[in-house]
């Protein structure tokens, strides 16, 4: 699938007043810094669409883009994003848990990892929640530029073998560098296949 087009909508902290949830959604999630917003604008090709910053904490608000006059892709701020106040961590605690138990459309969560990194006890606590709410969910590792192949291949090799000592499956893996522009079809493919799985609840 190509991008076509891709707009800006809103920005809100609260679901409900949201776009009206008659199009499927695709949303990025993942600690801060770890490159969602990059991403997206990588995926739309459009360096400019969704804010991103060399400091954590950029993204902190809900933000809707709409593709192709189709489907949103949404921008999410991230965890674990220590230089907050502790009310200002739990605002933002929740209104991503109310937006991702409650949001009718929300297709699949794409929930991002360094590539770099081990399993962290944030991201893994985070899916194991996602899974006891049946969330659907995929792992995308980010950043791959960052290693050489074999280190990549390695430590991502690693990574699935520690998650599978706790988890009895995996769930679908994508590599990406949004500085190269890689492993972004396999994710377009991925939401072009689930796209007609969309129903109207309405
Ligand atoms: P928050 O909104 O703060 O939660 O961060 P984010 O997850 O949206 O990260 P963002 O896209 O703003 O990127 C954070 C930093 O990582 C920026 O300096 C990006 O340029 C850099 N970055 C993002 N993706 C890549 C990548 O694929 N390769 C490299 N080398 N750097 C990247
Ligand atoms: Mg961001």
């Amino acid at each position: 699938m190509k991008i076509k087009s891709a707009e800006f909508v809103i920005s809100n902290t609260n679901y409900k007043i949201c776009p009206t949830p008659e199009i499927p959604e695709y949303a990025f999630i993942g600690r801060s810094n770890v490159g969602k917003s990059s991403l997206i604008n990588a995926l739309a090709n459009n360096r400019k669409l969704a804010k991103t910053s060399g400091n954590p904490g950029k993204t902190q608000l809900i933000n809707h883009f709409l593709i192709n006059n189709n489907w949103y892709l949404v921008d999410l701020p991230g965890y674990g994003f220590a230089r907050v106040s502790k009310v200002k961590r739990a605002e933002f605690h929740n209104m991503i848990s109310e937006y991702l138990l409650n949001r009718l459309n929300l297709i699949c969560l794409f929930v991002l990892i360094d590539s770099r990194h081990k399993p962290q006890q944030i991201d893994q606590e985070f899916m194991k929640w996602l899974a006891e709410k049946r969330i659907p969910f995929t792992i995308v590792f980010t950043k791959s530029d960052k290693l050489g192949k074999t280190a990549l291949s390695d430590n991502i090799k690693k990574y699935k073998a520690t998650m599978l000592q706790q988890w009895e499956w995996l769930p679908e893996i994508f590599i990406t560098s949004a500085e190269k522009k890689e492993g972004l079809n396999g994710i377009l493919t991925y939401i072009e296949r689930l796209n007609p799985q969309f129903k109207k609840t309405s």
